[in-house]
């Protein structure tokens, strides 16, 4: 029997597996966790499975040596120095897969509710400002026979490329990590970045968040695209730079913009929060009951894999010299 940890309460009966093998933790719903109020938490425990917006640093490591897996409930891991985990000997486990359909799906959700128009037309509703069918009413823009460019062909953008015949599109795309076409989906491998941008009608960002795509949506960038372009994410906020976005926007060059991703996450930019054409939607990619619960099967898959002293399922890091 180990000890493990829980920095919140999580969906579905998961919790309750681990807890039938091990001694659990779990923390209160609460602020998010960080440095040494992390380490502070997870104290003797030998794996703890946390939420993105936990902060895992390497005195975490270094203050706890009992620890031997961080299983974040996630499938981004921006919020853990991996290279300090690796060479502290310390696994580290993601939740891909079981939110893949969930997060495209919600992109397709913020696509088409910018497209369509669909909250500024909830709103007049509500408002009372709805007097009847009229030819000119909150006309949005058609998708049929427009190009979606996708940054970032990992298995989130594929699935956001297959939905994409659905509704007509043409799908180009760039990608480092993976060069592949979607299977299922017809797809146009655009290796200059610059020239996808100009051919975006939509563009969905789907990269995880490294150094290299840390505000790689520049003002530059998004001059880049097509006058009336619309631009959705829901990989990570800093993968846009907001002011500029938010700039570029009052300028009038963008058609619109979906986000459920945020630069200062929970914060949004100020300028963003009072125009109609930008639909904004809090951190919900993954939020389905199915999701949730998945991931928190696959959470605890990999804390009873580790403690059993086998492979995770799904590790991102392997250590050097794994913790005894
Ligand atoms: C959510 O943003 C995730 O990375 O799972
Ligand atoms: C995440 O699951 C990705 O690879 O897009």
């Amino acid at each position: 029997m180990s000890e493990v940890g829980v920095t919140s309460p999580l969906p579905g009966r998961a919790l309750d597996r681990l807890a039938e093998r091990h001694s659990v933790r779990v923390r209160p719903k609460g602020p998010a966790l960080s440095g040494r109020d992390l380490a502070a938490f997870v104290g003797e425990a030998e794996a703890v499975i946390c939420l993105l917006a936990d902060r895992v640093a390497a005195e975490v490591f270094a203050l706890c040596p009992r620890l031997v897996l961080v299983a974040n409930y996630a499938v981004g891991v921006n919020n853990i120095d991996l290279e300090a985990a690796r060479t502290s000997g310390v696994w580290v486990t993601n939740t891909p897969d079981v939110l893949t359909d969930a997060t495209a799906d919600l992109t397709w959700a913020l696509t088409l509710a910018v497209a369509r128009r669909v909250v500024e037309g909830d709103r007049l509703v509500r408002n009372g400002g709805f007097s009847g069918w009229k030819p000119d009413l909150l006309l949005g823009v058609g998708l049929q026979g427009k190009t979606l460019g996708i940054i970032g062909m990992g298995r989130i953008g594929r699935a956001v490329a297959r939905r994409a015949a659905g509704f007509g599109m043409w799908v180009c795309y760039h990608s480092h990590r993976d060069a592949r076409p979607p299977d299922g989906a017809e797809a146009e491998y655009v290796p200059s970045l610059d020239a996808l941008l100009a051919r975006s009608d939509v563009l969905s960002l789907h990269c995880p968040l490294t150094p290299q795509t840390r505000h790689l949506m520049d003002e530059r960038r998004l001059r880049l695209l097509p006058r009336g372009a619309i631009v959705v994410n829901t990989s990570r906020g800093e993968v846009v730079d907001e002011e500029a976005l938010a700039r570029v926007l009052a300028s009038g060059h963008l058609g619109g913009v979906g986000l459920d991703v945020y630069e200062r996450e929970p914060e949004v930019h100020p300028a963003l929060l009072g125009r109609p054409d930008v639909v904004l939607l809090p951190h919900l990619g993954s939020a389905t009951g199915e999701a949730r619960a998945a991931m928190a099967d696959l959470a605890v898959d990999n804390v009873l894999a580790v403690l059993a002293g086998k492979p995770p399922l799904t590790p991102v890091v392997k250590p050097l010299v794994p913790r005894s």
